[in-house]
């Protein structure tokens, strides 16, 4: 590769390109009364490429803001392994080097049975209560057992220092009709936890196959329903999710809601392909936001990312298969959504719907700006880059919705960088923008996409545009000379968004005390 003097001259004359774009965009913004504000969008996103080079000159730097957020002191990554070590030895009983500071809280201390049979739902409540009132505990889920759980809230904050050390199997009841009703969407709620652990390498098991033949999309003739979502952090600070596996929830995985500075690592998340609305990890008006090195496979979206989120950052991410890695959807029913500063960097994306994804409905309100998507090797994916401002799942298909011609989600400044592989449609490329609300700032720099050999494969691959401004740097293939020329008026056609037809009736039906925005 060009890399070298020719490719930092490159890189130089890009950076000049991406600031006159902002000077452009900026006047654009001026009109809205937004000039201050883009301004300072516009130098957000010039940071986004400059990949945290510029160390200490800011205070915002984009890469450094889960740092400075750190509500908790002293607990760098290796004090948390080193810890990890001593409570699991303790957990197995080994009697090696015994957490002396650690005030241990074991399930079965409180008359779980751990035998996959019996429920342990009661043990577990009475386990939380005594953990979270003792400094520096650890609420123990033993290796080597398999406890039945129902519908449960972990409610904090607990005393310092709380992990929650999940070594063992927790499972979920399988039958629907005997779920707790007072509990539709959740399963296991942990609430307004600050600083806490959640770790130790153990499986949390939703036992969705029931849920799922029981869904409107599998089973037509049954009417949308909620279904819980395996675990939800709701109003959580500072949390560490870590090693953790979760498959078969019977509907989203891992919801991360109304939380800051949480951090999600090394958690591998698996469902079957048609298992129906099992988001990976779902994130929703919540602020700093690391997910990294995870693995997620599921029917759904890998990771979505909805209303009033920013600073969200994702690194090292295997998906698929799934629908892909979503922004969104936004803006449903007019409604306001503010989407800003994510980042993700270094994903490999196999046999999904979609790769890199922003979804919106027409008539809402807000925006979705400085995004970056870099590194990312799709394989078989229908495509593997799209903005869709025309989203709609509605009863009717798409003439259940209606266009507006006056509003949407503005979609502005997004980057895409060295995303290259597969696409199984022609339409790798796509931006529908609304006519009246037009995409802008998008960056297409070295992509490298062509069409899948597979079924009806080795065909040409396109970039389609609708009302998106922006332009394209470097090795772009398929050509995307379309976002220099910004037509309007006609997205391009093929849009089918069955996929998620349920959620909204779902929503509809089954208020909860926790509102569901991945709507
Ligand atoms: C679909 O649901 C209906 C009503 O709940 C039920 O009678 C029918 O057996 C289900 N069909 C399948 C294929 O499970
Ligand atoms: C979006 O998030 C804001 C801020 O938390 C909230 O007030 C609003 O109700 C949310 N909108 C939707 C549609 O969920
Ligand atoms: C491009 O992305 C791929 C996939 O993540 C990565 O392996 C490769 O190193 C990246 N190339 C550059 C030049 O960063
Ligand atoms: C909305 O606009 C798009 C793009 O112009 C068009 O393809 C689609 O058919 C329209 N939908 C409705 C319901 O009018």
């Amino acid at each position: 590769m060009g890399i070298g003097r020719t490719g930092s001259r490159r890189r130089t004359l890009f950076l000049v390109l991406v600031a006159l774009l902002f000077v452009a965009a900026v006047k654009t913004a001026a009109g809205d009364g937004g000039g201050v504000a883009g301004s300072e969008d516009g130098e957000g996103f010039l940071r986004l490429w400059t990949d945290g080079g510029g160390e200490g000159d800011d205070q915002e730097n984009f890469f450094k803001w889960d740092e400075e957020e750190d509500d908790d002191e002293d607990d760098d990554d290796e004090d948390d392994d080193e810890e990890e070590g001593h409570i699991m030895m303790w957990g197995k009983k080994t009697g090696r080097r015994p957490p002396t500071c650690r005030n241990v809280v074991n399930v079965d201390s409180f008359g779980a049975a751990g035998d996959g049979d019996a429920d342990d739902t009661e043990a577990f409540a009475n386990a939380w209560k005594t953990a979270c009132s003792l400094e520096s505990a650890v609420f123990l889920v033993p290796a080597g057992r398999r406890y039945k759980v129902g519908a449960s809230t972990f409610t904090g904050p607990c005393k310092n220092k709380m992990t929650i050390q999940i070594q063992g199997t927790i499972v979920a009841p399988e039958e629907p009709s005997e779920w707790d009703p007072r509990s539709p969407r959740l399963w296991l709620l942990f609430s307004g936890l600050a600083g806490a652990r959640i770790q130790g390498g153990g499986v949390i098991d939703g036992s969705g196959s029931k849920w799922w033949a029981n869904s409107c999309k599998i089973n037509k003739s049954n009417p949308c329903k909620a279904a819980p979502t395996a675990v939800t952090l709701d109003s959580c600070r500072g949390v560490r999710v870590k090693g953790l596996r979760l498959q078969n929830a019977q509907q989203m995985h891992l919801t991360v809601y109304r939380s800051r500075n949480v951090r999600l690592a090394g958690v591998r998340i698996e469902s079957p392909e048609d298992s129906p609305n099992t988001d990976g990890i779902h994130v929703a008006e919540s602020s700093a936001v690391s997910i990294r090195n995870c693995r997620i496979g599921t029917g759904d979206d890998c990771i979505s990312i909805v209303n009033a989120s920013s600073n969200v950052r994702m690194t090292n991410i295997h998906c698929g298969p799934g629908h892909g890695i979503s922004i969104g959807s936004l803006g449903k029913g007019g409604t306001y959504a503010a989407v800003e500063n994510v980042a993700l960097d270094t994903a490999w994306i196999t046999r999904a719907q979609n790769g890199v994804r922003i979804k919106t409905w027409q008539g809402g309100a807000g925006y979705v700006r400085n995004v970056r998507f870099s590194n990312v090797a799709v394989d078989e994916v229908d495509h593997p880059i799209i903005i869709d401002q025309f989203y709609c799942d509605a009863a009717g298909g798409a003439a259940g919705c209606r266009n507006s011609s006056t509003s949407a989600v503005q979609v502005s400044n997004v980057a895409y960088r060295n995303i290259s592989g597969t696409s199984r449609r022609a339409e790798a490329i796509k931006f529908a923008c609304s006519d009246a609300v037009p995409c802008t700032g998008i960056v297409l720099a070295d992509i490298d996409l062509r069409r899948s050999d597979g079924d009806g494969g080795g065909g040409e691959v396109e970039t389609v545009c609708n009302c998106a401004v922006g332009f394209d740097y470097g090795c772009v293939r398929p050509a995307a000379d379309c976002l220099r020329s910004s037509t309007c008026g006609g997205a391009p056609d093929g849009r089918r968004h069955d996929e998620d037809k349920g959620k909204q009736a779902e929503a509809r039906t089954t208020p909860a005390p926790i509102r569901h925005t991945e709507l």
